[in-house]
């Protein structure tokens, strides 16, 4: 499965039962499509209608709450995920970092929880523009990395997906060159390295997100260390999404 591009929708805020249709087109077209690993993450109220609907794609859960249930209302358990018909969970997103406070420490727990609970993870990782200025970006997303990896990587490493996307290219039209891609890439996966040893470390792949589009999607998969793509706006039609699968054929 690891050696497969790993192309992964996330509608984030974005889905009612009418984008049915979609998942449908979308699994549909997956099955024709063997070479590349598709997979959706609706939101938490479509998960379990999605899961019924395809059969050929992957279906994941964008948050999850770090502890067991109990009293947290509003909030959802790695088991009630898994429960729904997800088989993973994107965890530590740029956007929940910003709009809910989470630490890396919370992330990492996230990732612990979502482990025991038998789910793959996607560990966002990337930096702000003036990160990227400074010319601090690697350090800062390998820091990132370091404290939000799970506690223990043995259990970890087939569940491991990790996502690279610079928070300025997120929903921006902007894109980083090839070059600095995989010069990020590859410090992401000398770091697995150092922690894991090469061959765990082997079996993480390393996505690319931030305005993926179909137009882009063949440079920025070539990237040296980009084993797939995060895909945001462009998953929220079949064509679109389709068309970035293709690319990764
Ligand atoms: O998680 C993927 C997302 O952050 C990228 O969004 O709209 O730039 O593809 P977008």
């Amino acid at each position: 499965m690891a050696d497969r591009p790993y192309i992964v929708g996330n509608w984030k805020m974005n889905g009612t039962r009418a984008m049915l249709s979609e998942a449908r087109a979308i699994d549909r077209s997956a099955q024709r499509l063997m070479k590349v690993e598709v997979a959706l993450a609706p939101p938490f109220t479509l998960i379990h209608a999605v899961h019924r609907e395809v059969e050929q794609i992957g279906v994941g859960a964008q948050d999850c709450h770090s502890g067991p249930d109990g009293a947290n209302t509003g909030d959802i358990s790695a088991a009630m995920v898994a429960d729904s018909g997800a088989k993973f969970v994107i965890l530590g997103h740029s956007e929940r970092r910003q709009d809910h406070g989470e630490s890396n420490a919370l992330v990492q727990s996230k990732i612990n929880a979502a482990i025991e609970a038998g789910l793959r993870v996607i560990l966002c990782c990337g930096e702000t523009e003036e990160t990227r200025d400074s010319g601090d970006a690697e350090n800062y997303v390998c820091n990132q990395l370091k404290e939000s990896l799970p506690s223990d990587f043995n259990k970890a490493e087939e569940a491991l997906t990790i996502a690279y996307e610079p928070i300025w290219a997120i929903g921006t039209g902007r894109t980083p060159t090839v070059d600095d891609i995989e010069s990020m890439h590859k410090a992401i996966r000398s770091l697995l390295i150092s922690l894991y040893g090469a061959e765990q470390a082997a079996e993480v792949r390393i996505l690319y997100g931030g305005s993926v589009k179909p137009e882009n999607a063949k440079e920025l998969l070539s990237a040296a260390e980009v084993g797939g793509a995060l895909v945001g706006g462009a998953s929220l039609t079949a064509e679109s999404f389709l068309g970035i699968v293709i690319a990764a054929a």
